[in-house]
């Protein structure tokens, strides 16, 4: 009985761990990177457009305040108004669940000086409204600092891309559609053809 009960509580001690373990919480990040991006004006095509990636640590924070910093993973978010009705693009507090920035931009160990990296952007982002965040990495790969190029809101400096790819397969998806159509009234007017012949022969 003890034994059990000696294993029901380790069980359920292991289970609050491995809870807490993967359960870092957006909120709880400090915003301590300092992060810009730049890039041509007006809509940015996938697979051509550039978009330059500056971050760095805030120097308005006390020194000591990167120490357990060892890399920066900076990647391309969905912005809110590109996630309405769309689950799989949806924000969750928790960092391991979130589903809001998608693609990786780059990575780097962690300086103490400000990185510029420039990206062309990936031929598979898909059409949408975004922005950049960096997360700050501990020694044990866990998130512990962040930054983005727009405010908590997710409201300025926002950015569109159009994918070349998603262009492309629109167009194909329509020219199917017409070919098929073209088949069917094709295969309706030899029909109709064939009806009338009929008649006429009777
Ligand atoms: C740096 O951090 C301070 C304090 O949190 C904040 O007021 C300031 O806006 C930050 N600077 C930038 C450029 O984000
Ligand atoms: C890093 O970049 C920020 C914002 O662009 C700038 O304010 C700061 O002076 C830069 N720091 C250094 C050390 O260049």
């Amino acid at each position: 009985m003890a034994a059990r009960g000696l294993l029901l509580a380790s069980f359920l001690l292991f289970s609050c761990f491995a809870e807490t373990y993967g359960m870092i919480s957006f909120s709880s990040l400090q915003r301590t990177l300092v992060v810009t991006a730049s890039h041509r004006q007006g809509l940015l095509k996938g697979g051509e457009d550039k978009i330059t990636v500056i971050w760095g640590l805030n120097q308005s924070f006390p020194a000591g305040t990167d120490s357990a910093y060892t890399t920066i993973g900076v990647k391309l978010c969905y912005a809110p108004i590109s996630q309405v009705d769309r689950a799989w693009r949806k924000t969750d507090d928790r960092v391991s669940k979130d589903k809001t920035c998608q693609f990786k931009i780059v990575s780097r160990p962690y300086s103490n000086t400000n990185q510029t990296f420039e990206w062309t952007i990936e031929r598979d982002v898909p059409t949408a409204t975004y922005f950049v965040r960096a997360y700050a990495f501990n020694a044990e790969d866990l998130e512990v600092a962040y930054g983005q190029n727009t405010d908590a809101k997710k409201t300025t400096n926002l950015f569109e891309i159009q994918a070349i790819t998603g262009r492309h397969m629109s167009l194909d998806i329509a020219s199917v559609c017409f070919s098929a159509l073209s088949v069917v009234a094709l295969m309706g007017f030899v029909f109709a053809e064939k009806r009338k012949g009929r008649k006429a022969q009777q």
